[in-house]
C-alpha cells in the first residue's frame, strides 16, 4: 500500500497558494461533474493563507456546501473556535452578491456530546442524504497536522480513532480546548482528495511519521495514502535556504 505523496514547497505562502489551487480545481471540477461540491476545511491557524486565497477565487459558491473538519465544543464567536477563523478569512471575504457556501458546522457553545449527534443530523439534512445511502462522500478535504501528529480532532491513542459514522464526541483533547467534535477517520478516509498541509520545523517530526506508515500514535498517518497529498514547505523537510 503506498503513503501519501509529499509536494514541497519553497515557503509557507506557495504552500498555501498550491493546496489554493488544488481546493479550487476540486470545487470546479465537482460542482461541473455531481452539481455539488462538498468540502472540508481544517481549523487551526495555518489554512488561513489558503482561505484569503480561495476567497478571491471566481467559484460556484452556490453550489458549495463546507463544513470544518473539526469544532471547538465554545460559544459561537469565541477566538477559539474555528468558525471564527473560516468567517474571518473566508466567508466574510467572500462578493457580496455572489453565491454563498453553505456551512454546516456542529452547533456551537453545547457539550461534544450533544453536538456531534446534532451536527450529523444537520449534514445528513443539508445533504438530503438517506441513511442508506451511507456515509457521505467528501470531495476535498483540507487537513492540518498537530506536532503530535493528530488531525482535525483525532488525537493519538484516541478511541476516536475507532468512531464510525460522521461526527465524533470528544471530551479530552490534549490540545486545548479539551472539548470537541470531529469528523471521523472512517469519514476522512473515503473522502475524494485529501490535502495535509504542513508548514515550519516544528512539523517536520510529525510529517516524517506519516509518511513512514500507519500508526495510531500518528493520527493523520491512518489515512489512505492514495488520495493524500502532504504539502509543506522547504522548513518542514529540513530544507535550510
Ligand atoms: C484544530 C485543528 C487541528 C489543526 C492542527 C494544526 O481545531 O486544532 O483542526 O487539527 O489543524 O492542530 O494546527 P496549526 O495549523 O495551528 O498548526
Amino acid at each position: 500500500m503506498s503513503g501519501p505523496t509529499l509536494d514541497i514547497q519553497p515557503d509557507a505562502q506557495a504552500a498555501a497558494a498550491k493546496a489554493c489551487d488544488l481546493l479550487a480545481d476540486s470545487i470546479a471540477s465537482a460542482v461541473a461533474q455531481r452539481g455539488r461540491a462538498l468540502i472540508a476545511l481544517a481549523g487551526g491557524t495555518t489554512p488561513a493563507a489558503v482561505y484569503r486565497l480561495l476567497a478571491e477565487r471566481d467559484l460556484d459558491w452556490g453550489s458549495v456546501l463546507l463544513v470544518p473538519g473539526d469544532e471547538r465544543c465554545v460559544p459561537h464567536g469565541h477566538p477559539d473556535a474555528n468558525l471564527t477563523m473560516i468567517e474571518r478569512e473566508l466567508l466574510d471575504r467572500l462578493p457580496i452578491g455572489g453565491g454563498r457556501p453553505e456551512y454546516v458546522g456542529p452547533p456551537l457553545g453545547l457539550p461534544p456530546s450533544v453536538a456531534a449527534p446534532a451536527w450529523e443530523r444537520a449534514l445528513v439534512d443539508a445533504l438530503n442524504q438517506s441513511a442508506a445511502e451511507g456515509l457521505p462522500v467528501i470531495d476535498f478535504a483540507l487537513l492540518g497536522l498537530g506536532l503530535d501528529g493528530h488531525t482535525a480532532s483525532l488525537f493519538p491513542g484516541s478511541d476516536s480513532l475507532d468512531a464510525e459514522g460522521i461526527a465524533v464526541a470528544i471530551e479530552d483533547a490534549p490540545k486545548p480546548p479539551p472539548q470537541r467534535v470531529s469528523l471521523t477517520l472512517e469519514l476522512l478516509a473515503i473522502a475524494r482528495s485529501r490535502v495535509i498541509l504542513a508548514v515550519g520545523e516544528s512539523k517536520a517530526d510529525a510529517i516524517a511519521r506519516v509518511l513512514e506508515g500507519p500508526s495510531p500514535l500518528w493520527p493523520a498517518s491512518l489515512l489512505p495514502g492514495e488520495g493524500t497529498l502532504v504539502i509543506c514547505d522547504e522548513r518542514a523537510v529540513g530544507v535550510t535556504p
